[in-house]
């Protein structure tokens, strides 16, 4: 984007850190400071609980705070405000779907399928139910580029037939693997899904999605879509579930407690509709306020800019800058633009991600280390751990020069 200073001026850390290199907003993002100061207002302003006073500051901060629950729902094009659910972050969002969704439909002789590039957070929740259900839990493989084995460019998958059959409850994916980057076609997997079995349930998990792509979930066709505030310059704490009614309607609660209840009496009780009775407890209640700021902030820049950028920079940092190195460094995930966001995983010969990442800390450049919460995929890679540097609407050419110059350093200091 032409004005990446501009963008950056509303960020104050880059005030508070002139010299930051933030390559990991994959793990979360930077916050501008109209978030901020939307966080700081309502605990100087408005700071009471919601839906439970009847003064003033009570009911600002409830129309607050339902007014994000209508801005996200627009944001995602979702049918009305009561299909979104704040949950703490996409982990409990999954979770939540996992018990009070899959361990009231699961039978032994059902199946759940996921993929090998999920997040632990949308793998290990349903590996841990048809384990204890004793249903069978499959996983989609990946070819040599990290892309799904589905033959998707294909109508009538061949493979997709494979997989998916009648006995298959649920299937959760990824809209974007923290890992490859790999953007995967998920209107089209499940359209066919969905032409295989049309009872199937599908999950998306879109927490490196909704960030950095127009999201429609009615386009999309899932089911239920999961994302997280805080990867989207939104708070920490706070979690988004978004689903069709009619399924939330037949769900029972995930937690129960204060709030979440219609009529409690000693010996039964009964909840509120969707989406209140599976908010059980106080909420974020500042942090989902700001995450409405978020998401104004993201629609000025505009989400087809952001994507923009986002393959612009991806591109070059991987065309022109670190492919440099040649065959030192091993980028992982798809060749062609197109099929991935901005996150770029790689290993840099034989040196150690956890001391690559090292040395590039110790000159202001933020990329993480590790297996990034999916180890079945890094097992599937041959490769206990990569290197991650990310990109958002605040990073440009430079962040990436300045990688570069880290990566020379690596190589300086480690051969
Ligand atoms: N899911 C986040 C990441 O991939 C934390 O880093």
């Amino acid at each position: 984007m032409s004005n990446i200073q501009n963008i950056k001026k509303r960020f104050p850390i880059f005030e508070n850190r002139s010299d930051l290199v933030y390559l990991d907003s994959t793990a979360t993002s930077l916050k501008p400071k109209i978030v901020i100061d939307k966080i700081r207002e309502y605990y100087e302003k408005y700071s009471a609980n919601v839906f439970r006073g009847i003064y003033p500051m009570s009911e600002i901060a409830t129309t607050e705070f339902e007014e994000t629950r209508e801005v996200v729902s627009k944001f995602i094009n979702a049918n009305n405000a009561r299909e979104i659910i704040f949950t703490r972050n996409t982990t409990e969002s999954i979770n939540l779907l996992a018990y009070s969704l899959g361990r009231k439909i699961l039978e032994p002789s059902d199946e759940i399928v996921t993929t090998i590039m999920e997040h632990h957070s949308n793998f290990v929740p349903w590996q841990v139910l048809t384990n204890e259900i004793g249903a069978t839990f499959k996983v989609i493989d990946i070819n040599e580029d990290g892309i799904l084995n589905l033959e998707f460019k294909i109508k009538n998958s061949e493979l997709l037939k494979k997989i998916i059959s009648k006995k298959t409850k649920i299937l959760a994916l990824t809209y974007i693997s923290n890992v490859l980057g790999t953007i995967n076609p998920v209107e089209e997997i499940i359209a066919e899904a969905k032409k295989i079995n049309p009872k199937i349930i599908v999950i998306v998990d879109a927490a490196q999605a909704v960030p950095h792509l127009k999201i429609d979930v009615r386009k999309m066709g899932a089911d239920f879509i999961v994302f997280s505030s805080h990867k989207m310059l939104g708070p920490t704490g706070v979690g988004v579930l978004w689903g069709k009614e009619k399924f939330l309607n037949e769900m029972y609660p995930f937690m129960y407690g204060g709030d979440m209840i219609d009529e409690v009496y000693v010996d039964r009780t009964t909840f509120k509709d969707t989406p209140h009775k599976f908010e059980a407890g106080t909420p974020a209640i500042g942090e989902v306020i700001a995450l409405k700021e978020a998401i104004k902030f993201l629609e000025k820049v505009d989400m087809k800019n952001i994507r923009k950028h986002e393959k612009e920079i991806t591109d070059f940092a991987i065309d022109r800058a670190i492919a440099k190195f040649g065959e030192e460094i091993k980028i992982f995930g798809p060749k062609n633009i197109d099929d991935r966001g901005g996150i770029i995983s790689f290993s840099f010969g034989k040196f150690h991600p956890h001391d690559i990442a090292q040395i590039l800390a110790d000159s202001g450049i933020c990329v993480r280390a590790g297996h990034h919460c999916a180890m079945p995929l890094h097992t599937r890679l041959k490769v206990p751990a990569t290197v991650r540097a990310s990109f958002y609407i605040y990073n440009d050419e430079n962040d990436v020069e300045k990688l570069i110059e880290g990566l020379k350093k690596v190589k300086k200091i480690l051969i």
